[in-house]
């Protein structure tokens, strides 16, 4: 059984004619995954959320999460689930560890069971030590790590985390992409999160759902949406001074596309240039050129949003 099934889903949140903010998505979710909805602002990705996490009704369509119908068994679905939303929605005057008993005594967890909970999710977000702390002393990065300890405490089956990393800093952010690698290869929890950062989806996520107005544009394993661009660069930096400079001879590999050459830098256009660079130092060896540097650029993400949409993520 999937974690998440999704069918012809649609929400229309005015009139019937306004633009769909989900879009007739159908998509499937594996028990075990971390699975990302890369999008800009406005696509649709908070209102996705909110349905599987049956806060909000859907138009049309249907979606079960961990096999419960989001529709008609919205309980079922809430004792299966963990939620971390981009609203911050601890209680300040309450300590970091109070906060995550409140919680898991709403989830009926016994007090010894509660104890053991607690203890292991302050360790996997490295809050032990400020656990007795009211949460209102907190930093950003350390409210944004409570509340994903709080997401897991009760054992869920599935966690939604809505832009996790959002206004973090870098050296915050990173620690809670390996807590969210950490929590789903320790205990197996399936892992929806949205994001608008490609570095985030790329790092974290099993597949990529590529999200644009309410739909879902691209969806597999970041390793195949950037081989859909397939086409990599190589720049060779050459020195100039050499026994040879006859840079043309790059031009005589059948799999470059494309060759730019300025000033002892040359630009080589490909597919699948990480199987490639042997051959290239291959031919300059042969025809005496003697490179400096060698820089193999990846397609990322964004080159992929860009290839699909015409335009760029951030705009
Ligand atoms: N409560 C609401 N009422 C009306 N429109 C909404 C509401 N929530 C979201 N929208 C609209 O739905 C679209 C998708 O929004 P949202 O799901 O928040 O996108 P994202 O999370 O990807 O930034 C946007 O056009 C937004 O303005
Ligand atoms: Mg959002």
């Amino acid at each position: 059984m999937d974690a998440i099934e999704v069918n012809d889903l649609t929400k229309r949140f005015n009139s019937k004619g306004s633009l769909a903010a989900v879009d007739h998505l159908s998509f499937c979710v594996a028990e075990g995954e971390i699975f990302g909805l890369l999008g800009p602002n406005g696509a649709g990705k908070t209102t996705l959320i909110k349905i599987l996490t049956t806060l909000l009704k859907p138009t049309s369509g249907m979606a079960t999460v961990a096999g419960y119908d989001v529709r008609r068994e919205k309980n079922r679905v809430r004792e299966s689930i963990g939620i971390v939303f981009q609203e911050p929605a601890l209680d300040w005057r309450l300590t970091g560890r109070e906060n995550l008993d409140f919680h898991a005594r709403m989830y009926g967890i016994t007090r010894g069971e509660r104890e053991k909970r607690i203890e292991e999710a302050l360790k996997l977000v490295e809050l032990e030590d400020k656990a007795d702390i009211v949460t209102d002393k907190y930093s950003s990065g350390m409210k944004r790590r409570l509340e994903i300890a709080r997401g897991f405490i009760h054992n869920p089956q599935v966690l939604f985390l809505d832009e996790p990393t959002l206004g973090l800093d870098t050296q915050t952010k990173r620690k809670i992409w390996d807590y969210i690698k950490e929590l789903n290869a320790r205990e197996r929890i399936t892992i929806v999160l949205t994001t608008h950062q490609m570095d985030e989806a790329d790092y974290l996520c099993d597949r990529v759902g590529i999200m644009d107005h309410g739909k879902i544009i691209a969806l597999d394993t970041p390793r195949n949406l950037k081989d859909l661009i397939s086409s990599d660069l190589v720049s060779l930096e050459l020195n100039m001074e050499g026994s040879s400079n006859d840079v043309e001879v790059f031009k005589s590999l059948d799999f470059v596309t494309e060759f730019r050459e300025q000033n002892g830098f040359v630009t080589l256009k490909m597919e699948r240039a990480d199987l490639r660079i042997p051959a290239i130092m291959e031919v300059a060896k042969r025809a005496g050129l003697e490179i400096i540097s060698v820089n193999l650029r990846k397609p990322s993400l964004e080159d992929v949003f860009l290839h699909f949409t015409g335009r760029k993520i951030r705009e």
